[in-house]
């Protein structure tokens, strides 16, 4: 199901569920792992980049099982992990590949990550500079940039560590590698990231510490089991949002979304461009705010600036807002977002260059775009650039795009959200 033929919306109406939450499916598994004792992951997310996850650290000796609803994983302790008899393969998973790093850091043994060809292209610097600085032997290639990383695990010292780039996935290792070091670990923020990482290691029984953008991670602390159940996707709920917002007469609720503030600049956004967007139901979930979200399209909506401190909360949203800008009355300008050229493709280059095919008119910049709104869209053949992001915002534009349009590439939804094309043509019919 590479080529999906896809067809203007003409009504766009029901309820959903989305995805269990990609970033801490990744987080559960890694930290049940290392706890010591049984935990469980109810409402895991099966997909490609989590399940990358859980090969890991099967590969490393951990028994995970994989059956019905639940994960069950037997944690054996920070210490538990054995060396791996060959590479470990992280797939297309930036958060799999970072995250790893820091817990292979600490551990006292030889291992090699690797991964697919757009992974083998994310920059590893990030990670590397600061566990070097934390004792790790770890190398890479082209000069410690690029995967696959050779990581000796040594004993770790704590660093005080200022970040130069907002990054959750460099946070989240950094605080891993913490739990190995002898003392206190200090890492300071540049702006807020997503918090999941923060919220949840002192669940698992780390004592961790949050003062504004500083968190201290103390060293040496055995983590305890947990039964963690994750919440809905924000990121996967949103391409159905702004979908909702641009087919007129559209009307949708997304249940059981996780809604954490570090993850939901997207709807300060559109609420901001003029959407109809009603947040109920608010509740916790293992720690996360948990709420349902309805949305209806009704006017057009307006142009909008996004820059500076709101980006890291609306990273893996920013192909699906640029959709939305394409069909917003007036020039939306995105700036400040020169990450967005890091990701599973380079998103500036890519959803330009998808966009564009279907008329819109954008302009590039090396840390953002601008983008000319427009009545209408049109129909194209357009790629997803193996990247699950692009291919889910190019469906949205096709649901209102005038003529038809062929995604190629289209099984690339499968890293964050496989049934996604169910939800889209239930919804639709
Ligand atoms: C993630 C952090 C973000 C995000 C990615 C998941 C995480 O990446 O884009 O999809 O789970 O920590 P960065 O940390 O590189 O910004």
């Amino acid at each position: 199901m590479d080529r999906v033929e896809l067809s203007r919306a003409r009504v766009f109406r029901g309820e959903f569920s989305p995805p269990p939450d990609k970033s801490i499916s990744h987080r559960a598994v890694i930290f049940s792992s290392l706890a010591k004792g049984v935990s469980t992951v109810r409402n895991f997310l099966r997909a490609n980049d989590t399940l990358s996850t859980v090969n890991a650290f099967r590969a490393l000796g951990i028994d995970i099982s994989d059956e019905g609803p639940t994960l069950t994983i037997r944690g054996k302790g920070l210490y538990g992990l054995s060396e791996p008899g060959d590479v470990i393969d992280c797939g297309n998973s930036g958060t799999t590949i970072r995250l790893l790093s820091g817990v292979l850091s600490g551990n006292p043994f030889f291992s090699v990550l690797t991964g697919d060809s757009s992974l083998r292209t994310r920059p590893m610097a990030r990670v590397i500079s600061p566990l070097s600085l934390m004792g790790a032997g770890i190398r890479a290639r082209d000069n410690d940039r690029y995967p696959p990383l050779a990581i000796k695990g040594e004993k770790l010292k704590p660093i005080s560590y200022v970040m130069p780039v907002a990054s959750a996935q460099v946070k989240s290792s950094l605080l891993l590698a913490g739990l190995y070091a002898g003392g206190d670990t200090e890492i300071v923020e540049p702006v807020k990231s997503r918090d999941h990482s923060e919220k949840m290691l002192p669940a698992f029984g780390a004592a961790l510490t949050v003062e504004g953008l500083r968190t201290t991670v103390r060293g040496g602390r055995e983590l305890r089991p947990l039964d963690t159940h994750v919440p809905g996707d924000f990121s996967s709920a949103a391409f159905f949002l702004v979908a909702a917002l641009l087919i007129p007469g559209a009307e949708i609720t997304a249940l059981n979304v996780g809604i954490n503030p570090t993850r939901t600049g997207l709807l300060e956004v559109l609420k901001k461009m003029g959407a109809d967007i009603e947040v109920s139901n608010i509740r916790d979930v293992s720690g996360e705010p948990v709420a349902d979200i309805y949305c209806r399209g009704k006017a057009a909506l307006k142009a909008v600036l996004v820059t500076g401190e709101s980006v890291p909360s609306l990273i893996d949203e920013f192909p699906v807002l640029c959709v939305a800008a394409a069909l917003a009355e007036g020039t939306t300008t995105i700036k400040g977002a020169e990450e967005l050229r890091l990701k599973e493709s380079d998103r500036i280059k890519t959803i330009a260059t998808e966009l564009r095919k279907m008329g819109v008119e954008i302009e590039e910049y090396p840390d953002g775009l601008s983008i000319k709104g427009a009545d209408k869209i049109r129909g194209a053949e357009v790629e997803s650039h193996g990247d699950h992001r692009i291919a889910m915002s190019m469906t949205v534009a096709s649901l209102v795009a005038e003529g038809g349009t062929v995604l190629r590439g289209a099984s690339a939804v499968d890293i964050s959200f496989p049934g996604f094309f169910d939800i889209i043509g239930r919804l639709s019919s």
